[in-house]
């Protein structure tokens, strides 16, 4: 059965107005490619840019995330320095990054990050909910218990339907390292079973991001519980993204 394959731009703290090119090439790519109905590409640019790409980039097939939300969870209000689920929705995003442990390191422990998820559902937005364990969590064997926190402790079972799991190891995020096929074959056969178990979800969707490149983008396809990737730096430049998508279809 074919099933959905999600590939992310997650831009960061990158890009500016003609970073629009970048999306371009990739809208017109994606336009040649014959087979677009099972993957989906989503670009979470900065919120300055968001807007302005949206109306830029009409194309249907495109879609566009945001990489944080207010926790507050109300339209509008005085709240300085905060931008709700629904500006968010206004902007153009349909998705929003939350958890990513870049985050998690200055300002989001799980109870933000729950409230953020509530949020964002609220608002309709489908959530991107980032889990990921440290090296040190690693090299203890503490990884599985430590993303089964990570969830627990954020995500209610009523979310469950409205999120997409992106385990990112830490130590795999921007570093050229990945895990090895076995680890990752682990990680998410053990999470697929916590999820179904503790969530009462069928097929919870599961992706994988950390120092993802067209290169190993063919062995990650062979780990099926993977559906698709959260990319940062390969997906700053169209060219690299692009060869990602049609590398993961070889
Ligand atoms: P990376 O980032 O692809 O540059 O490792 C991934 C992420 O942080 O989402």
């Amino acid at each position: 059965m074919n099933k959905t394959i999600y590939f992310i731009a997650n831009w960061k703290m990158n890009g500016n107005c003609n970073s629009i090119k970048e999306i371009e090439r990739v809208v017109s790519f994606y336009k040649k490619k014959a087979n677009t109905n099972f993957n989906k590409i989503i670009f979470c640019p900065p919120l300055n840019l968001l807007n302005y790409f949206k109306k830029k980039i009409k194309n249907k097939l495109i879609d566009f995330g945001a990489q944080d939300i207010s926790k507050i969870n109300l339209d509008y209000g005085p709240y300085t320095g905060q931008l709700s689920g629904k500006m968010l929705k206004d902007s153009g995003a349909n998705y929003v990054i939350i958890g990513h442990s870049e985050k998690r390191l200055f300002d989001e422990d799980f109870i933000t990050i729950k409230q953020k998820i509530n949020s964002a559902i609220k608002s309709k937005l489908k959530v991107i909910f980032c889990i990921g364990e440290n090296l040190l969590q690693k090299k203890k064997k503490l990884s599985l218990k430590v993303l089964k926190k990570q969830i627990s402790q954020s995500l209610e079972k009523k979310n469950i339907n409205k999120v997409i799991i992106a385990y990112e190891p830490i130590w795999s995020i921007g570093t050229g390292i990945l895990p090895t096929n076995d680890y990752l074959s682990m990680i998410y056969t053990k999470l697929n079973i916590f999820l179904k178990d503790k969530y009462k979800i069928k097929t919870p969707i599961m992706i994988y991001g950390g120092s993802v490149t067209s290169d190993n983008v063919v062995n990650l396809g062979n780990i099926s519980l993977i559906s698709g990737f959260l990319i940062g730096g390969a997906s700053l430049k169209s060219k690299s993204f692009i060869k990602i998508i049609k590398n993961y279809f070889i």
